[in-house]
């Protein structure tokens, strides 16, 4: 029995790992950005691994009951992970199948990349009967379940809904309810929470930040360009008040991925203003100009809320100003006080920023 209970556990274990360890293959995938983050320079393979395994025996009723028998084998020396210390293998494989629906996945470097071992990532169908975790994307499943399993799930397996847009954005679909064992996306309160984005806690020796070189104010990327956004209203009365470079199809102004890498570090201030506004969806836009050592200004859910995720000195509120037009005044002010701008830079000497959850 207790065997039991502690194989079972170390499986829990397993799916929530394998889950975010290949959450940037799958994010990845889905939503191919419009900048290669892959290729950004940012923490060591090993890092990663830990960082992802912390989050996993961090998950209510693991934490304690994880032990070595795991077979999740850590390559890095840090002694945060004293109860996870490389081991060999003691059970079968733990499969977790992506329910194909439509797309290819690309699994192929997960295990190789995060040296996991025990664990087996597939999207051959055929595995369906023998899978532990199955997961599947919300945006991807028709209405009518026509692209679901058929076949009677096995008493042991658990499905993972995955979502990563907002509310604003997800389809309702009932046919969809008590389906699922487990929910992976954005918000906090998931089983398998998978923020766009993160700070790790630097190690090792203090640096100095140094702030790309700056010759631009205020910019904003922008895609989808809608009237009745939130943001869209913001901006309209906030550039009458403050200059404010504009790119994206929003404004017919075509951006490679390397101009947008070019663009996001020259600017002072870019706007991360979201689509929607849903607690816990806190995007990319604010996390790629933190990685970009620009100050994001950010329109979302609360100032507590980002607080939740990033250092509150590390951004600036719209709502922490009455107006558009009293955020433009202090953007200038900001602009004319290299001293003030810098504390916005502060936190950089304890925090990395890392964009996407569990990328390399
Ligand atoms: C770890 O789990 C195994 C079974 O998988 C069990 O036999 C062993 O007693 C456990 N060890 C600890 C320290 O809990
Ligand atoms: C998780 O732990 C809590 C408190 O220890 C307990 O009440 C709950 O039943 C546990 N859940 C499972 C699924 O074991
Ligand atoms: C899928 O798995 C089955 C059963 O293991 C195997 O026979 C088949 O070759 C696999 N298909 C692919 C495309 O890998
Ligand atoms: C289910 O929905 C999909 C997509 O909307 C459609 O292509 C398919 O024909 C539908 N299948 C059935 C059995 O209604
Ligand atoms: C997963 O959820 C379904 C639907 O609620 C339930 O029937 C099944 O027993 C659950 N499976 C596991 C392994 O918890
Ligand atoms: C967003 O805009 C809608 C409609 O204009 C408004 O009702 C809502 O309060 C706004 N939300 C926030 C957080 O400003
Ligand atoms: C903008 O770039 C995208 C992706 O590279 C391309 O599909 C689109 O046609 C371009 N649009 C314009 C107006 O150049």
């Amino acid at each position: 029995m207790a065997h039991q209970i502690s194989s079972r556990v170390c499986r829990n274990v397993f799916i929530t790992v394998a889950v975010l360890m290949c959450f940037s293959v799958i994010f990845y995938t889905y939503y191919m950005p419009t900048v290669n983050w892959l290729k950004w320079p940012t923490v060591s393979r090993s890092d990663s691994c830990r960082d992802i395994c912390i989050n996993a025996l961090k998950m209510p009723n693991q934490t304690e009951r994880v032990n070595n028998t795991c077979t999740v084998k850590i390559t890095s020396t840090t002694n945060l992970l004293t109860q996870a210390e490389p081991v060999t293998k003691t059970d079968p494989d733990t499969i977790l199948l992506m329910w194909p629906l439509g797309r290819k996945f690309y699994l192929g470097s997960c295990s190789s990349l995060y040296n996991i071992h025990g664990c087996r990532l597939t999207d051959n169908r055929s595995l369906f009967n023998n899978a532990h975790g199955v997961m599947f994307h919300h945006r991807d499943i028709h209405g009518n379940l026509s692209n679901m399993p058929t076949l009677p799930r096995p008493l042991f397996q658990k499905w993972i809904w995955m979502n990563m847009e907002s509310p604003s954005r997800t389809v309702k679909r009932s046919a969809l309810n008590n389906l699922f064992n487990l929910t992976a996306s954005y918000r906090l309160d998931s089983d398998i929470p998978v923020p766009y984005g993160r700070l790790l806690e630097k190690t090792g020796e203090k640096t100095t930040y140094r702030i790309p070189h700056k010759n631009k104010l205020v910019c904003w990327i922008v895609s989808n360009w809608k009237a009745k956004y939130n943001r869209t209203q913001y901006y309209e009365t906030f550039k009458q008040h403050i200059r404010i470079e504009t790119y994206g199809r929003g404004f017919s102004k075509n951006i490679s991925n390397e101009d947008y890498l070019n663009v996001v570090s020259s600017c002072k201030f870019y706007l991360a203003f979201e689509n929607s506004i849903h607690k816990d969806y806190i995007t990319e836009k604010a996390y790629r100009p933190l990685v970009l050592g620009t100050v994001p200004v950010v329109l979302g859910p609360p100032r507590e809320n980002y607080e939740k995720l990033i250092p509150g000195n590390a951004f600036i509120h719209v709502d922490d100003f009455s107006s558009p037009k009293e955020l433009a005044e202090h953007l200038k002010l900001l602009d004319q006080n290299e001293d003030l701008y810098r504390q916005y830079f502060t936190w950089r000497e304890h925090y990395v920023t890392r964009e996407g959850s569990g990328s390399v």
